[in-house]
């Protein structure tokens, strides 16, 4: 199948034909009216690329370090949940294709296959792990307990979410895990997401949060975590500039700028957009990485042009998992890499040093949304 999938799109076409709809609406939707949702493509194309020429670019690096781990290039993949309704081999499946494609990956604390089991999978892959701060705070530290044991190297603290975002497919689709699955990190079945119970009339997940995450979490939290883990702590889901200053101030390694592929409060900006100023607020002191909505290389490129150090992909990983389990994942990775490959030469870039804000401008011709 794979030699007709020729673009992150051709996958999101595919996967919606397999997968039950409840599901692909689970992976697809963003919050209430998803304004923000359709942004975060739409931004990218307000940015128009400026190319050099005659710069021969018949090589061209592309790896590089995400909080000081080597991947072949600045494309990795984003933490997202219960990846086993994809497919049958689930996360396990995307540590081994990332792992084929040399790059790193972020498994979400809401994993359908333990975090052991993923690194077992793959063995010295460059995996970081997201963490929610549950209302239990030694369930909490569990987690980053054994993200360190099984070799992790980062937290991705996920500040975006004390409630979560009103999906409003999931609330039509009562969405819940099918029966045969769990959260496979957690023992008891409320935390696990597998109440007999049921989760009434809403979307099943936002119950779990309700119930489960801490809405009281603060920056003292962020002071908390960095004491009990020597892992580099990085913040999920920084939209403003002072809130990535203040994140300097409490000693984290890195601000992943990220509206949560817009699926928490709609009407925020486009991460894109945003991107430029928590840069200029961070002053190069700590790495800043982009999510929602990279679709293609010269998203990437742009990006990058933008300062970040490098990006994350969430649902196209969903959607490759869908058609083709690990063999998916390595093919849109290489899809990613070939595209920014092409980006690159093309604009006269041989490694990505040579990448910087003259290469890119806002169109003026901005389009309505
Ligand atoms: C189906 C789905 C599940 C997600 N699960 C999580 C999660 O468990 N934890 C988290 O911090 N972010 C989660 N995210 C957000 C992603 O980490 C990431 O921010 C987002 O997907 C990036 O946007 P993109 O999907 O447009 O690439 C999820 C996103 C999707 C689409």
């Amino acid at each position: 199948m794979s030699d007709k999938l020729v673009c992150v799109s051709d996958y999101e076409l595919q996967a919606k034909k397999h997968l039950p709809k409840a599901i692909f609406d689970y992976y697809s939707s963003g919050a209430d009216e998803q304004q923000t949702l359709r942004d975060n493509t739409t931004a990218f194309s307000r940015w128009r690329i400026y190319p050099r020429v005659l710069r021969d670019v018949s090589s061209v690096d592309m790896s590089t370090t995400v909080l000081g781990q080597r991947v072949s290039m600045p494309i990795c993949v984003a933490a997202t949940a219960m990846q086993k309704m994809s497919h049958p081999d689930g996360e396990p499946a995307t540590a081994r294709g990332c792992v084929s494609c040399d790059t790193g990956m972020m498994l979400s604390s809401w994993s359908t296959s333990t975090i052991e089991e993923v690194a077992e999978a793959a063995p010295g892959g460059v995996r970081w792990m997201q963490l929610y701060i549950y209302k239990d705070r030694t369930l909490t530290q569990s987690l980053v307990r054994r993200a360190e044991d099984a070799g992790y190297k980062g937290i991705f603290v996920t500040v975006d979410t004390p409630y979560l975002g009103r999906r409003r497919d999931d609330v039509r689709n009562r969405f819940k895990l099918p029966s045969h699955l769990r959260m496979a990190n957690f023992d008891s079945p409320d935390l696990a997401f597998s109440s007999k119970e049921g989760y009434g009339k809403d979307s099943g997940l936002a119950v779990y949060v309700a119930q489960s995450i801490d809405p009281t979490v603060k920056w003292d939290d962020i002071a908390w975590l960095k004491t009990i883990t020597s892992l580099p702590v990085v913040l999920k889901g920084i939209l403003r500039a002072e809130d990535a200053r203040e994140a300097v101030k409490y000693g984290v390694a890195g601000i992943l700028v990220s509206n949560h592929g817009a699926r928490q409060l709609d009407g925020v900006p486009a991460t894109i957009d945003v991107l430029p100023e928590i840069v200029e607020a961070v002053e190069g002191k700590v790495e800043v990485f982009l999510d929602g909505g990279v679709r293609t290389g010269t998203d990437v490129l742009k990006a990058l042009a933008l300062g970040a150090k490098a990006v994350f992909v969430g649902r196209p990983i969903l959607w490759a998992l869908a058609c083709e389990g690990d063999k998916g994942v390595s093919n849109v990775l290489e899809l990613l890499r070939e595209e920014l490959h092409r980006a690159l030469a093309l604009t006269g870039c041989r490694s990505l040093n040579e990448v910087d804000g003259s290469l890119v401008r806002r169109s003026a011709l901005v389009s309505k949304i």
